[in-house]
């Protein structure tokens, strides 16, 4: 292990736990596993180690933060006027892949909202996560642990790849939980108004949200800035080319990389990433496949995605952003 570089923990201690909460309380980051993707924490009632967050992702000062939450009961510390559409979410969904952007209180501060009269929120379902909020006892702040435009990280050492050289080895920490379960970011779902909207499409859908609030999802445009909205975003150093499903044509690829369900067989001369047997297995590998392809150094990944409903909707989302022209050539 490298003095320069924070150590990993072996997680589910009571003793790392502890730690994770200690150092949190004194302003340093924790680094932390949750089901959709692993995050960088901070206490959210800290402004400066809530900069820190910023410096270590070299993101933006204004996009705002989630605050993640441990139960329900926190959520009106942190909101108000909250619609009843979305307390029906909250108990149907969490803890679970889904974030609520509702009217901050006065708790959430300029500093987690990126100065926006919202705030989102959220409870993971993640026993690490879950433990670490319970011995914190306050909101964690926490984006994806990963630098501001790439692909969110899905296991312990991708976040150290991503970030360990920017991190404190002498406070901050990483919580080593495993690979994440669902793999891709939570659905974002904007309650400001009479319908909910979806800001980011995940793992929790709109058929979903539709069955637990009986609304219809309002579908025009939100007035309301989020970064994983951005057209380049979730992009890895290699060009991504999406795949027509129905007719994949491929030629003159060898040594590029290839990620597909099982039953289209690997081009050629291309280096397989990943081959899921079904929709969710396609979400949970997708960005450790496309790590891989920039560890190997590919020049470009080829992609099939999946042509579903559900979470494919998300995966489609997030590789669309990620083949971005801007964002591939990085
Ligand atoms: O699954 C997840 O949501 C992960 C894990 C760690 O919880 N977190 C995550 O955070 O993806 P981040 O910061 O990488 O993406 C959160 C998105 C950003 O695009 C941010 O702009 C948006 O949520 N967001 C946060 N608060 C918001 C608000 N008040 N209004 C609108 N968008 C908001
Ligand atoms: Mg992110």
């Amino acid at each position: 292990m490298s003095s320069k570089n924070p150590i990993l923990l072996s997680n589910c201690t009571a003793d790392a736990i502890s730690n994770a909460a200690a150092a949190l309380q004194s302003g340093a980051l924790v680094a932390f596993p949750t089901e959709t993707v692993y995050g960088l924490g901070a206490d959210a009632t800290n402004e400066s180690a809530v900069a820190h967050i910023y410096r270590v992702k070299g993101r933006p000062a204004d996009h705002p933060l989630i605050v993640h939450i441990g139960q329900l009961s926190e959520l009106d510390q942190w909101a108000i006027d909250i619609p009843d559409y979305a307390i029906d979410l909250a108990r149907d969904y969490w803890p679970g892949p889904m974030t609520l952007i509702l009217k901050r209180s006065t708790k959430a501060k300029d500093f987690i909202t990126g100065g926006q009269a919202s705030v989102g929120i959220r409870i993971p379902a993640n026993p690490i996560a879950l433990a670490l909020l319970r011995e914190f006892t306050d909101g964690i702040a926490a984006p994806s642990a990963n630098r501001f435009g790439a692909i969110s990280p899905t296991t312990a050492q991708a976040v150290k790849d991503e970030i360990g050289q920017y991190l404190n080895p002498k406070r901050d920490l990483i919580l080593n939980g495993g690979p994440s379960l669902v793999g891709l970011e939570s659905t974002i779902i904007e309650c400001l108004e009479e319908l909910p909207r979806i800001l980011r499409p995940g793992a929790i859908t709109a058929e979903m949200i539709e069955e637990s609030t009986g609304l219809k999802i309002e579908h025009s445009k939100s007035q309301t800035r989020a970064s994983g909205l951005l057209d380049t975003h979730y992009a890895p150093k290699a060009k991504v080319l999406l795949l027509d499903p129905i007719n994949p044509v491929v030629s003159c690829i060898a040594g590029v990389g290839f990620i597909a369900a099982a039953n289209h067989p690997t081009p050629d001369g291309a280096i397989r990433l990943a081959s899921p047997n079904n929709d969710d297995e396609y979400a949970r590998g997708l960005y450790e496949a496309l790590r891989e392809g920039d560890r190997k150094n590919l020049p470009a990944i080829y992609v099939i995605p999946p042509s579903g409903d559900g979470v494919a909707i998300a995966i489609r989302d997030r590789l669309q952003r990620a083949s971005c022209e801007g964002g591939s050539l990085r």
